[in-house]
């Protein structure tokens, strides 16, 4: 059974973090909260430690890990040759949830983080148990969402007890995670720079500090070329439907599908009286929703998408994924 640590108020305290990062120093696992969901971290020095990740995850190893510093000084010791841009996003979003793609110094991360690629992502998380953690571990993590492949990221540490008990040493709870979605994936070594994964931190606001992104051959800001952007993701275990919210038409949509005898579950900004079971649908609680879709007798989801939710490309990125890009017809 996995190990649960509850921190509370006093997260500076480092008697929270004397136990993990003893684990990690040995090459164990502990799973963590940042700003934007849970990660499971190894050391990333040790190609040991880091293929226990891909393990507990039952993750492809050609999708490479997201490694997490404590300070823009930290990522500078790790990586090579880092354009001035990369400097000014550091200093304009870290601590934040914002990942530059760089070149990765050689001979200092383990293979299997990288994938095998001569690059690496980096980020220094904004939240004080992963900056204690890997202050008290005094080494780079890597850390990828705390979830089985293929499932809802976690945004609580019972999303990954319920995923992970006792296939991991150690998980830190540190309570609800604030933002709910992973980090903005930007690749630096390429030029004009690009967008990878949309998250919080948005192409606007990348763009009002280094100037113009990569634009895709479609017009948009975001360049899927991710590693791990071919494999399905967030989904749960019903099928999930987008569907427009204008007029009557998702009243209808229920309608149409309880004569057919089937269980709907609704995840809108707005209640839905008609629907069998009904979420919220908001980024920060987005893949809570769809986990607790799994716990229902729901035979299909219908995710109600209104104008607003058009704006923000990372949470229509994750329902696209979530969906699998079906529209509800
Ligand atoms: O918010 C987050 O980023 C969370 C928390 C835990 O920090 N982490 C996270 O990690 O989402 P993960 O491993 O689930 O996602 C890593 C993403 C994948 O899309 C992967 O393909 C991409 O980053 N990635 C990692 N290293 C890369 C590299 N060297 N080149 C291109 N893409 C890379
Ligand atoms: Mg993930």
């Amino acid at each position: 059974k996995t190990r649960i640590v509850e921190v509370g108020n006093d997260a500076g305290n480092p008697e929270y973090y004397e136990e993990a990062a003893e684990i990690l120093q040995r090459g164990g696992t502990v799973s963590f909260p940042t700003e934007t969901v849970y990660g499971l971290g190894a050391d990333a020095t040790n190609a040991e430690a880091v293929e226990r990740i891909y393990l507990a995850k039952g993750r492809p190893s050609d999708n490479p890990l997201i490694v997490h510093v404590d300070s823009k000084e930290m990522a500078l010791r790790y990586a090579a040759n880092v354009p001035e841009k990369a400097i000014r996003c550091m200093d304009a979003f870290w601590p934040g949830p914002l990942t530059l793609i760089l070149e990765a110094k050689e001979g200092v991360f383990a293979d299997n983080v990288t994938a095998g690629l001569p690059t690496v992502g980096l980020r220094m998380p904004d939240h004080p148990i992963a900056l204690n953690l890997l202050k008290q571990t005094d080494r780079p993590l890597a850390a990828p969402s705390a979830n089985v492949s293929g499932k809802p990221s976690p945004t609580c540490a019972g999303h990954v007890e319920h995923d992970l008990n006792g296939k991991i040493d150690l998980i830190l709870d540190g309570g609800a995670t604030a933002l709910g979605i992973e980090s903005t994936v930007l690749d630096m070594t390429a030029e004009p720079p690009a967008i990878l994964r949309p998250g919080s931190i948005t192409a606007d606001m990348i763009e009002d500090v280094i100037g113009q992104l990569r634009v895709s051959c479609e017009g948009k800001r975001t360049v899927p070329r991710s590693p791990g952007v071919k494999y399905t993701h967030y989904a749960p275990d019903a099928p999930v439907y987008l569907i427009e919210q204008k007029g009557d038409i998702v009243d209808r949509a229920i309608e149409h599908l309880h004569s057919k005898g089937k269980k709907v579950a609704v995840l809108s900004a707005d209640f839905s009286k008609a629907a069998d079971y009904y979420f919220p649908l908001s980024a920060d609680v987005l893949y809570s929703g769809l986990r607790k879709c799994d716990e229902t007798s729901a035979d299909l989801i219908l995710a109600a998408i209104q104008p607003e939710h058009k704006k923000d490309a990372a949470l229509m990125n994750r329902l696209e994924k979530a969906a699998d890009h079906k529209w509800f017809s």
